[in-house]
């Protein structure tokens, strides 16, 4: 009777047969497909600082975040290997992108949005972010992980960013400049820093954009100031956090520091020694673009 039945199932019949099988039994074995199965989690990416007094934007953004969205857990991520190796030596303990990742699929989160707390969409985004994100996509990865994107990245980004800065900024006197200092890069997202300027601009003729790696750098900031007659200046940070580059570069006292060289040239300088992610300003870009990555999870993007 038995060998009946198999004869006229046949090959095509047993073929079919097996596929049912794995069509259905596979997705239930592996725990995927069920929505009662299903785990939310936002990763912050940002480049990471080793200043402890610094810490307390991403202290900030933390909080910022758990308020916005306060079911869904919140992990951290830097994407600086020499940040996170001090701090190792420290015994602070950050994941790197892939790390936090891997960890959130092994504590069975199936749906991620990972939010970037970098300034532009440069190298650190695109190739420790992005890039690493489109390896934990599709076969063994998350049901859907999605990138919030970094807080100047488009041109509709760039008017609200000029209009924070300046909304922020100290209580400046009559003709006291406004300079900010970005990173910088030479990833073609640099485009981002001149790009700044000529908004802040429109809004502030007295207002500067500088990096320190980048273009424009401290140079054109001083032919700037000189042009415009400033002899005082509000020095501030255009990163999330005031880390060394702040702390050192801006506002140090080596006689490279901006605060030294613009001292010298004659400008009294007004540094400010707080990250963008410390002022709710900020955080409400930041928050923005969570938001969109949060959306796109519900909307079955991120694949
Ligand atoms: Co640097």
């Amino acid at each position: 009777m038995r060998s009946v039945i198999r004869l006229r199932l046949g090959l095509p019949g047993l073929l079919l047969a097996l596929s049912l099988v794995l069509v259905f039994a596979l997705p239930a074995l592996a725990g995927h497909g069920a929505p009662a199965g299903d785990k939310t989690g936002i990763l912050l990416v940002s480049f990471g600082t080793s200043v402890p007094e610094a810490r307390v934007a991403f202290d900030e953004m933390d909080a910022a975040v758990k308020a916005a969205f306060p079911d869904v857990p919140v992990r951290w991520a830097f994407t600086s290997n020499i940040i996170r190796e001090k701090l190792e030596r420290e015994g602070l303990h950050t994941d790197s992108v892939p790390a936090a990742l891997a960890r959130m699929l092994d504590d069975g989160f199936t749906r991620v949005a990972a939010q970037s707390l970098h300034a532009i969409p440069g190298e650190e985004f695109n190739e420790k972010l992005l890039a690493v994100a489109g390896r934990f996509r599709g076969v063994g990865g998350f049901a859907a992980l999605t990138i919030g994107l970094p807080l100047m990245t488009g041109d509709a980004d760039m008017g609200a960013v000029a209009e924070a800065l300046l909304a922020v900024a100290p209580k400046r006197a009559q003709g006291e400049a406004l300079v900010v200092m970005g990173h910088g890069t030479h990833h073609p997202a640099n485009i981002y820093y001149p790009a700044l300027q000529w908004y802040l601009r429109q809004l502030d003729p007295l207002a500067f954009v500088g990096t320190v790696e980048g273009t424009p750098g401290l140079d054109y900031v001083l032919a700037g100031l000189k042009i415009a007659g400033a002899k005082k200046a509000v020095l501030m940070p255009l990163m999330s956090v005031a880390g060394d580059h702040a702390r050192n570069d801006m506002a140090g006292d080596e006689e490279d520091s901006w605060k030294s060289v613009l001292t010298r040239e004659g400008i009294a300088v007004r540094p400010v020694l707080h990250g963008l992610a410390e002022y709710p300003e900020f955080r409400a870009l930041w928050l923005a673009h969570l938001r969109t990555a949060m959306d796109d999870l519900a909307h079955g993007g991120g694949k």
